[in-house]
């Protein structure tokens, strides 16, 4: 037996009797990634995970990379090695220069030369993705490839048994989750605190991308079981920085900067800031002072879809589209004004050539039951050719529906509908909308494109309107 051959046993001996042990599950994975890498004499090694709607990728464990590299922000299930999620073993020689790299510049700097990727399959399924990172450039061999794909499906029957006994989400607690499940993983239903509801805000506000609690560290250990963790509140991944707020109970302080002490020692790569009462509230006056301060009216409230969460939503509808549009040119008419932020977005992520045009109506006389009216007709000619309508909001829906009566007169090849926002409350035409971005509730909405009395067609989310304060306040 080979030298080679002999290192790949022992470690695949080591790994098999790991995962039928009864260690902890997060001990588990940590000890996966330290093994695995071994017999390869390659310096790290990662494993990633599938989030539920399999848009992105979630660092389970890993060994040898940077905290740095780990933290470096979402990783894009498509952008990158995407056909490991495909089932193939992917080799990447120069991982700064490939493009299937989400972020080469941040390989580059990390020393990360090539890179290995094979599928992590549950019950067959892909789940995940197994990597390990090589400090030198180098090929991996038909045997390495092998050696790591059945390492790769050893870890998938550890990830699967684990979840059967219903602790996989206990074990990725206790690594790293993606923070909040319901809804969006940006948004969690419930804050512990106003204030954090409030820092999030401000943090929309700047376009900062954030996660709220996404990973606990565990403290303090007891016999291999953890018995004391801590989650800081916020992570920005674009800084890099964990954000623990202190503008709950001051007796509660104390402790929490005995925790972050801890924590930084424990976690020395691990950059956390506390955050005050005082720090916190000259950010939040900094935001009233902020570009909104000549508004002429209210104000804006609540934000109801931050930045990243639309663009993730574009890019899904832009990815449906171009599906099924495959092969074909179609024309994409979105009718003034409200729809030029989503029809700039979403026609940069389609990936099939098309032509873009708008209409302009107005609705004149209206409000004496008179008529909608075309003020501005397509320049494209849409006879014969596929159309899609793309619409910012359908509220009552008669807006689509006249603009709608009125292309089929001009006979395209076919028509359907793309919305960002479906506002279904006040529906009063029977329209189809075939693809939609969010359903929203019956308030109104400002932002991307949306106006009140045309202001705030430039903000690059959408939020709610202030509620007006009672007289005596606003007077104040
Ligand atoms: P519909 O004809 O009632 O479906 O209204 C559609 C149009 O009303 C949209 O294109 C928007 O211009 C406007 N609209 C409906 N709801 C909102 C909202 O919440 N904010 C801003 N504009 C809205
Ligand atoms: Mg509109």
């Amino acid at each position: 037996m080979s030298k080679q051959t002999a290192s790949f046993n022992k470690a695949l001996r080591d790994i098999a009797r790991l995962i039928n042990s009864d260690t902890i599950a997060s001990e588990k994975l940590q000890r996966l990634v330290a093994l695995a890498p071994r017999p390869l004499a390659v310096r790290g090694c990662s494993l990633l995970l599938l989030d539920e709607d399999r848009t992105r990728l979630i660092h389970l464990a890993a060994r040898g990379i940077s905290e740095r590299y780990l933290r470096k922000g979402f990783i894009e299930a498509d952008k990158s090695l995407s056909e490991t999620l495909e089932g193939k073993v992917v080799s990447v020689v120069d991982a700064a220069a490939d493009p299937r790299i989400q972020f080469r510049e941040l390989a580059r700097q990390e020393h990360i030369a090539s890179i290995m990727s094979v599928p992590v399959r549950i019950r067959g399924r892909v789940a995940g993705s197994l990597r390990v990172y090589s400090r030198t450039r180098r090929e991996f061999i038909l045997e390495e490839q092998e050696y790591l794909e059945t390492v790769a499906n050893l870890a998938g029957v550890m990830l699967d048994a684990e979840d059967t006994r219903g602790s996989r989400n206990q074990m990725l607690g206790d690594v790293a989750t993606p923070g909040p499940k319901a809804g969006s993983p940006l948004k969690p239903e419930t804050f512990a605190h106003p204030s954090e509801e409030e820092f999030a805000r401000l943090l929309d506000f700047y376009q900062i991308e954030w996660l709220y609690e996404p990973r606990s560290f565990p403290l303090q250990w007891d016999n291999g079981k953890i018995t004391e963790m801590f989650t800081p509140d916020f992570y920005l991944p674009g800084q890099d920085l964990y954000i623990e707020m202190t503008t709950l109970k001051p007796s509660l302080t104390t402790e929490k900067r005995q925790k972050v002490r801890r924590l930084r020692q424990l976690y020395p790569e691990v950059n956390i800031k506390l955050m005050g009462r005082n720090d916190c509230d000259r950010l939040l006056a900094k935001y009233d002072h902020g570009p909104l301060s000549g508004s002429k009216t209210r104000g804006i409230g609540r934000v109801l879809f931050s930045t990243p969460q639309i663009q993730r939503r574009v890019r899904q509808l832009a990815k449906e589209i171009s599906r099924r549009h495959e092969g074909e040119r179609p024309l994409l008419v979105g009718v003034m004004r409200g729809v030029f932020v989503f029809m700039a977005d979403l026609a940069r992520h389609l990936t099939v050539p098309v032509d873009i045009d708008f209409m302009a109506i107005s609705y004149y006389g209206a409000e004496k039951g008179g008529a909608v009216r075309v003020t501005k007709d397509l320049d494209i000619n849409p006879e014969g050719r596929h159309v899609l309508m793309v619409e910012d909001i359908v509220d009552t829906g008669m807006t689509l529906s006249f603009v709608l009566s009125y292309l089929r007169t001009r006979s395209p090849r076919s028509l359907s509908v793309c919305t960002l926002f479906d506002k279904t409350a006040h529906r009063l035409a029977d329209v189809q909308l075939d693809y939609v971005g969010f359903e929203v509730p019956d308030e109104f909405l400002v932002g991307y494109g949306l106006d009140f009395d045309e202001e705030y067609r430039n903000l690059p989310f959408v939020a709610l309107l202030k509620e007006e304060r009672p007289e005596s306040e606003a007077d104040r």
